[in-house]
């Protein structure tokens, strides 16, 4: 096709998107159409800084504080819920995909539990909600702003003490996986649960380097959101291909956070330890 008419395409299908996102918001969201999850999920910001750029994540955490009881977990969970679905849209694992994770803690009752991509620190409220009394979460997460956000949330919670916020990354050349070893404790075997849900790229390359570590044992278990949209693709075909010798995986097939068109794919992978032939 001509290249003109091509774009001249494009530019319509864009019209049409936007159009008819405005007259849902004027209409009162009857539809689940949102500029801010369109704006989140193309915005340049979001990779150079975690936010959306937008100053929704320091406007959700002034929310939680105004509307959410102090010291009440659930509470603070509901009112994130209602900031994300009502006023601005947040990346959290949010209300229909979080009992998944939940729901894949509690069956394994992990007592060290390492996150990789904090954000606002709400599926770490889930997860905390869901470990034993005795477990811990250690949250790693790129971007300082975000950290601190989460910590001022999980204070309002009341759970400041059974989370901890590690700033950096896994593939930053062994300086965060240092940091886990030396000052928290991560040793051989040590690790119950992972739940991956950070820049969909590195989903495979941070759980080879986790393999690597040797920290987990038959029986951790992983969980990685949003394997279907935005997607990780080459994590999915991993685990398929190692299904049953590596790996024993349940694909929950659900919604991205917050609406109910796009499709979104949650996996939870029981790890069956390294294969000895
Ligand atoms: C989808 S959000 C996490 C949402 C959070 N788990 C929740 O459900 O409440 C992704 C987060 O991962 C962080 N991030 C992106 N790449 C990362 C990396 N390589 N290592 C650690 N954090 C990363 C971003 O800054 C962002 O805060």
């Amino acid at each position: 096709m001509d290249p003109r008419r091509l774009f001249r395409r494009a530019l319509a299908v864009v019209g049409v998107l936007a159009g008819a996102i405005a007259i849902n918001e004027l209409a009162g969201k009857p539809l689940p159409l949102r500029w801010s999850i369109f704006r989140s999920a193309v915005g340049a910001n979001m990779a150079k800084t975690g936010q959306v750029g937008d100053g929704r994540e320091k406007a959700a955490v002034a929310y939680v504080l105004a509307n959410a009881r102090h010291g009440d977990l659930d509470d603070v969970i509901r009112v994130l819920d209602d900031f994300a679905r009502n006023r601005r849209f947040l990346m959290n694992i949010g209300d229909e995909k979080g009992p998944i994770l939940e729901r894949a803690i509690t069956r394994s009752a992990p007592k060290v539990l390492l996150e990789v991509g904090t954000y606002c620190g709400y599926s770490a409220l889930r997860t905390i909600r869901a470990m034993p009394a005795d477990a811990r979460l250690f949250s790693v997460e790129i971007s300082p702003a975000n950290a601190a956000i989460a910590r001022q949330i999980w204070e309002h919670a009341g759970v400041a003490r059974r989370v901890t916020a590690i700033v950096g990354m896994l593939g930053d050349s062994g300086k965060t996986i240092d940091t886990l070893r030396r000052d928290y404790g991560f040793a051989d075997g040590t690790v119950d649960f992972v739940f991956l849900d950070h820049t969909k790229s590195a989903y495979l390359p941070d759980l080879q380097r986790i393999i690597e570590t040797g920290w987990l044992h038959p029986g951790t278990v992983v969980v990685a959101d949003n394997v279907k949209w935005p997607g990780a693709p080459d994590y999915l075909a991993y685990m398929r291909a190692n299904e049953a010798s590596l790996w024993q995986t349940i694909e929950h097939e659900a919604h991205v956070e917050y609406q109910k068109l796009v499709k979104d794919l949650v996996l939870e992978s029981d790890y069956l330890g390294a294969r000895t032939s």
